[in-house]
């Protein structure tokens, strides 16, 4: 019998398929524990905005119809929201659509995607899945991009170059100097993917917002998405603010209807929730004062964040990790993204930091 796996590029063969965080059910299923905390995915733990789920049950009745496959509405929506032209928006099945189409529009084999090591891991996977080349970048010791580096490695056949600001799941930032000395460095056939997936929660002043560097038209992808701060995660919502040729590219590719209709529904009435916007920061806030301090108390060490997840060096992330599991807490192992010692915790609900750290007092204490 013909293997499927040698009709494709060895590197895609190669691959392994992005591994999410453990749904709560298959850890009630497996452990036989109740009450469940997941702290693995960096979603919102408020929940979705109330207002956006009211509008998405208005459209239930509409689910026989395809959705607007252009996001007309949405996109305009966000368009003003920024006060720019709406056909420099494009709006996708949640931001990793978008990083998807970059790569199998850009990258073929030849071609090389720059980015650092210990970025988001999807990069990879798109650029192995297009035929292309990842080049990836040491990091600096204090766990931030080395964003010299970086230009460094651009060559000829360089066409993306992956920045997520903040990084997942460092939760560092590069600041608006290291910022503007790439820019200046980038040669002008290379495309800067500016993923801010979660730019809402920064709170460094020193943070680029990327949206204020495409006058000049150079060709930067600005990526947003509503999973994390408006908690639209299972709704599959985001989108790219880029060049308006660009755009046109990404409507060339992209599936006929790719945002679905309740997703489009949810995202238009969530933009204007500001109280849950609000809220969200504010627990978000409070969750990481709370949690740093435990740390520094047990003497754990911990990469200090911009997002709404902290990266802890706990000694065997694989080890805590299953012992949490254990104890009805789901925390994210990073074996997978190079750091053997640590996990990944999404920040909580106060009740649900409160658990996390006495689970992890107590499998600490165990080790
Ligand atoms: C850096 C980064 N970019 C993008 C995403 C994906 O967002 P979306 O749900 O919009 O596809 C994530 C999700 O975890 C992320 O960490």
């Amino acid at each position: 019998m013909i293997k499927a796996e040698d009709l494709v590029l060895p590197p895609v063969a190669a691959l392994h398929p992005y591994e999410p965080g453990k749904p709560i059910e298959e850890l009630e299923r497996e452990e036989g524990v109740s009450q469940v905390v997941k702290l693995a995915s960096n979603e919102n733990p408020l929940g979705p905005s109330p207002v956006a789920l009211e509008a998405v049950r208005a459209a239930l009745s509409e689910v026989n119809r395809y959705p607007d496959g252009g996001c007309w509405a949405l996109s305009r929506k966000i368009a003003a929201r920024h006060r720019l032209e709406a056909e420099r928006i494009f709006v996708a099945s949640g931001s990793v659509e978008v990083i998807n189409l970059l790569a199998f529009l850009f990258l073929r084999p030849g071609l090389n995607a720059v980015f650092s090591e210990h970025a988001f891991a999807i990069y990879a996977l798109a650029t192995a899945a297009a035929g292309g080349e990842s080049r990836t970048v040491p990091m600096r010791a204090d766990y931030r991009f080395d964003l010299e580096a970086i230009a460094a490695a651009i060559d000829g056949n360089t066409r993306l170059v992956f920045l997520d600001n903040p990084n997942n799941p460092t939760g560092t930032i590069y600041r608006k100097q290291e910022w503007e000395n790439f820019l200046a460095r980038v040669p002008d056939w290379v495309i800067i993917v500016a993923d801010e997936a979660y730019f809402e929660f920064v709170r460094d002043p020193d943070y680029p917002d990327s949206l204020r560097y495409h006058q000049d038209d150079r060709m930067i992808v600005t990526l947003r998405t509503f999973s994390k701060i408006f908690g639209l995660a299972g709704l599959r919502v985001g989108y790219a603010v880029t060049r308006p040729d660009i755009v046109t590219l990404l409507h060339k590719v992209r599936q006929p209807f790719n945002v679905t209709s309740l997703a489009q529904a949810a995202a238009l009435a969530g933009l204007d929730d500001e109280k849950h916007v609000r809220r969200t920061l504010e627990v978000n806030a409070a969750g990481i004062h709370y949690l740093e301090g435990e740390f520094r108390r047990l003497g754990i060490s911990f990469v200090p964040t911009n997002a709404n997840f902290i990266l802890v060096d706990v000694g065997d992330g694989s080890k805590v990790f299953q012992d949490l599991l254990r104890q009805g807490v789901i925390v994210r192992p990073m074996n997978g993204y190079g750091f053997p010692r640590h996990v990944r915790i999404s920040v909580g609900l106060e009740d649900e930091n409160r658990r996390l750290i006495s689970a992890l007092e107590r499998v600490l204490s165990k080790a």
